[in-house]
C-alpha cells in the first residue's frame, strides 16, 4: 500500500504548524472591515460632538419631580386613605395614600407601611379610587376588567388584564410631613409623567 507524500517527508523538513492557521483564529475580510469601521467611528465621536457645540461627555438625564407635602405623619391611623393630586393638578394625576398597617415595598413611616399610588388602572385607565381593601392590602378589583394590585409589593398585578403595576408615588418623611418626591411607573394616559398634560 502506497504511503502518502507527507509521510515520506522527514519531520525536520515539514513546515511548522502555525496556530493562527486554525480557522477558529481567522477573521473573514468582512469581519475585519466591520471591526475597523466600528473602531474609527468610536474614535471620531468626541471631535464630532465638540465641532457641533456639544460636550464630548454626555451625562444621563435624571427625572426631576417636585416635592409636595401630602399629609401629617402624626395624624395618620391604620386604614386611613387620603386623595391627592401629584405631580400635576390634572384628573389623571389623582392618587391615594394609605396606611396599610403592615410593612410594604417603598413604605415610609416608623412601620414602613405608608404607601401611595396613582388611581388609574394601567390596563385601560379604570378608576381605582375607592377600591382599597384594608383587610388584604390590595386595590381592586378594577371595575372595568377586574385587575387587582398588591399595595404591599409596589402595586404589582395580582390578577386581571393589566400587565403593569399601579404607578407608585415615591414618598419621604421630613419631620412630621409625608412628602411626595417622584413617581415609579408611567401614569395611564401620559407619555411622560414630567410633561404637563394640560399644556
Ligand atoms: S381597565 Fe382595569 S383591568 Fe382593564
Amino acid at each position: 500500500m502506497a504511503s502518502k507524500p507527507s509521510e515520506l517527508t522527514p519531520a525536520s523538513l515539514q513546515e511548522p504548524r502555525c496556530e493562527a492557521a486554525d480557522p477558529a483564529f481567522l477573521l473573514s475580510r468582512r469581519q475585519f472591515l466591520f471591526g475597523v469601521g466600528a473602531t474609527m467611528t468610536v474614535l471620531s465621536m468626541p471631535g464630532w460632538l465638540v465641532r457641533r457645540g456639544m460636550p464630548a461627555r454626555v451625562h444621563a438625564q435624571v427625572a426631576e419631580y417636585p416635592r409636595q407635602t401630602i399629609a401629617r405623619l402624626s395624624a395618620l391611623r391604620t386604614g386611613d386613605v387620603l386623595s391627592f393630586n401629584y405631580p400635576w393638578d390634572h384628573p389623571q394625576s389623582l392618587n391615594f395614600l394609605v396606611k396599610l398597617g403592615e410593612r410594604a415595598g417603598g413604605g415610609v413611616g416608623p412601620d414602613q407601611d405608608i404607601v401611595a399610588f396613582n388611581s388609574f388602572c394601567t390596563h385601560q385607565g379604570g378608576p381605582m379610587a375607592g377600591t382599597f381593601r384594608a383587610d388584604i392590602g390590595v386595590a381592586g378589583p378594577c371595575p372595568i376588567h377586574w385587575t387587582t394590585f398588591d399595595l404591599t409589593r409596589h402595586g404589582m398585578v395580582v390578577s386581571g388584564h393589566a400587565t403593569l403595576g399601579l404607578p407608585q408615588i415615591l414618598l419621604e418623611v421630613d419631620g412630621d410631613e409625608i412628602v411626595a418626591v417622584g413617581v415609579m411607573g408611567l401614569i395611564f394616559g401620559y407619555y411622560d409623567n414630567r410633561v404637563d398634560p394640560s399644556a
